[in-house]
């Protein structure tokens, strides 16, 4: 039994849901209302004490076992939710595998040296007479003590070695400090010194307050570059940090929206002011990684670009550019594409603003603070910001410049994973370039041809059914809580993707395809599954390819465990893996079909139950969501059968070969 499941054994989801939520007895299960969105009408959400899962019927439609329930409810991680539940259930976390054991240690070596160095660089900004300039120049930027403080701003001196000298009497050695980036090599010379000179420092924490990194300000108007950052390490990794979020998670939370600005000193300036759900991306376009972390918070985001970040040109043309091309240090702060997709994937809402030309957050809170929230207020949806820039700019009398806009906008619309959005988005870039819809669907965009599809060989039974349940303490294993093999799929598109990670993207590619969402974690009934799933992205959107053995290194124990169990299913034979991507939609979208139909029984079940209980609201609600489900199963069905259709034509053609 693998330490989640002998957590899940001993804790009783009822009991610890119960303690949170005021739960009522609805037959078989427990109702309350949802703490995922704000509702005070109806109980929508609710607890099943023979699967131990959760649902919400509700605006969120979003379920899971007791692990997500923590991580959601609280905001943490896998592992922190892990920690926390197991203390609860008593227990005993193994240690980390020595690897995971060993880089942490170093790491945690690595936040008290740069933890120190903030001290020592705070110090100097304060009491330092060098720093008179830069506390002259923190004052003309209108920045007052608290700010200074909360931040923990910081000056270096104008030395080369300093720092160097400051840390090495307390004990560090060259090599510590260069691997943090406080020294920095001249590879020619072999000569080392301090990388931060006569510049004004912002520590940059991660997630958890931990200092990772520092940005670094020229406090020379002339100065080049502009910001020195730390340089890229397993610990600062400026693709999945995002700075000021220590300070911002609660405020995400409570005002439901967080707003992503480019600047240090535009969420430094937004906080002074009060404005306190602010993140910075840092000169790179928002990756999935920053994502996944602020949709823990809240899954409203609003991007505010800076005007040159995200003009119109600029817009169109990060359009066409490679996903492969937003790793390298590119100037690409804004990647339509990128965001839609996350958007699907990540079940989250997008929106984008221009700040006014010549200005940034910082300027405009500082000019006027009552501008900030009506500014953002003024934030539009990713694919209406895109085409209402574009058409700004439009001469409506050029048939060629048309035709060229709807080129580029449509692959857009394409990518949109909910279809009555992307309807609507069809009919928004129609009416914005007056051209009729019908006409518009017949435009010719280029898009990659899917590999050629073959029929799935059935899967092999015979393997152990990694979802089995164990039996739960004392109680024998009932009908329900025995996991049927169902779920056989998911655990075979997961031990797959581990394998050949591309194929996760393959089979998103098929499912859009045929306007069905990308594979998500709502798609997986169990946490471990779900974080699996969320490293695969993580590790594809940094355009890695990584074979499994480096996620060992770097995972829980638990999910490791986990994993291992995945791989003992069995791996396609090399002629196959061409079609494995069709193959596994098929099955995905078979899993859907299942459950949905799975998800109609059980509102039944619940609205007979909600009737004898004379729960009217209930009933209302559920109908609606059983309008949704068959709608959704006849979507499901529609698209089993394209896909079933290019297979046929696909073997036909096969055999005429
Ligand atoms: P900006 O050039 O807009 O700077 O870069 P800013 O934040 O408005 O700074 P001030 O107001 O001029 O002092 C936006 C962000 O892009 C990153 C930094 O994170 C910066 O805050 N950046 C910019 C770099 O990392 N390096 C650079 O050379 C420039
Ligand atoms: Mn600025």
């Amino acid at each position: 039994m693998s330490v989640t499941e002998e957590i899940k054994s001993r804790l009783d989801i009822v009991d610890y849901i119960g303690e949170n939520l005021q739960l009522r007895r609805s037959g078989r299960n427990y109702a309350a209302f949802c703490p995922f969105h704000s509702n005070t009408r109806t109980p929508a959400f609710y607890v099943f004490p023979e699967t131990q899962t959760w649902r919400c019927f509700g605006a969120c439609a979003e379920g899971g076992d007791i692990f997500s329930f923590v991580m959601k409810r609280q905001g943490w991680d896998f592992k922190e939710a892990l920690k926390h539940l197991a203390e609860r259930a008593g227990v005993e976390l193994e240690p980390q595998t020595p690897a995971v054991q060993q880089r942490q240690a170093a790491e945690e070596k690595q936040v008290q040296l740069l933890t120190a160095a903030a001290d020592y660089f705070h110090q100097l900004l304060l009491h330092a007479p060098q720093a008179a300039g830069a506390r002259d120049y923190l004052s003309k930027r209108a920045l007052n003590e608290e700010a200074i403080a909360t931040f923990k701003l910081g000056f270096a001196l104008n030395s080369w070695d300093a720092a160097r000298n400051h840390f090495s009497e307390q004990g560090y050695s060259d090599e510590e400090l260069l691997a943090v980036g406080l020294l920095t090599e001249n590879p020619d010379k072999g000569t080392r010194y301090d990388r931060f000179r006569g510049r004004l420092l912002f520590p940059i924490r991660d997630g958890n307050g931990r200092i990772v990194g520092f940005g670094a300000r020229t406090l020379d108007p002339n100065g080049i570059p502009k910001y020195l950052n730390s340089p890229q390490t397993d610990l600062f990794d400026k693709s999945a940090i995002l700075y000021g979020l220590d300070l911002a998670k609660r405020a995400i939370r409570q005002e439901r929206q967080v707003v992503i600005v480019e600047g240090y000193m535009d969420v430094i300036k937004a906080w002074q002011h009060g404005f306190h759900n602010v993140v910075a991306q840092m000169g790179t376009a928002l990756t999935e990684a920053q994502m996944q972390q602020l949709k823990r918070y809240s899954k409203r985001f609003v991007m505010a670009l800076d005007a040159d970040a995200a003009g119109a040109k600029a817009t169109l043309r990060s359009l066409d550019v490679a996903r492969e091309t937003l790793d390298q240090e590119v100037e690409i702060r804004f990647d339509a594409r990128g965001l839609v997709q996350h958007e699907g994937r990540l079940k989250a809402d997008i929106r984008i603003v221009t700040m006014p030309p010549g200005q940034d957050p910082d300027s405009i809170i500082r000019d006027d603070p009552a501008r900030w929230p009506a500014l953002i207020e003024q934030a539009k949806p990713v694919v209406a910001y895109v085409i209402d820039t574009a058409v700004a700019d439009l001469d409506f009398n050029d048939a060629k410049a048309k035709t060229a806009l709807a080129q580029q906008v449509i692959p857009l619309i394409k990518e949109i994973a909910e279809p009555v959005e992307r309807d609507h988005y069809w009919q928004y870039l129609a009416r914005a370039l007056r051209i009729e819809e019908r006409t518009l669907r017949q435009v010719q965009v280029a898009v990659k041809k899917p590999g050629r599809p073959l029929p799935p060989p059935p899967l092999s039974t015979a393997v152990p059914d990694p979802y089995e349940s164990y039996p739960r303490d004392g109680k024998p294993a009932s009908k329900a809580t025995k996991r049927p093999a169902r779920h056989l799929r998911e655990a075979n598109l997961l031990s797959q993707c581990l394998r050949y990670p591309q194929t996760l993207m393959a089979v998103n590619e098929r499912l859009l395809e045929q306007a069905q969402p990308p594979v998500n974690e709502q798609d997986f009934p169990i946490t471990e599954d779900r974080m699996i799933l969320h490293e695969l992205y993580q590790r594809l959107s940094a355009g890695s390819v990584a074979p499994i053995s480096e996620l060992w290194d770097s995972l829980e124990r638990s999910l490791v465990d986990r994993i291992q169990s995945l791989l003992t299913l069995p791996d396609v034979v090399e002629e196959e893996q061409e079609r494995l991507p069709d193959k596994l939609v098929l099955s995905v979208l078979d899993w859907r079909l299942s459950k949905a139909k799975q998800q109609v029984n059980e509102i039944k079940q619940l609205v007979r139950e909600a009737k004898e209980m004379a729960n009217h609201d209930f009933v209302d609600l559920s109908q609606q969501q059983l309008r949704d489900l068959l709608l959704l199963i006849l979507n499901l069905n529609k698209a089993k059968g394209a896909m079933s259709a290019v297979h046929r034509r696909q073997s036909e053609e096969n055999g005429r070969l």
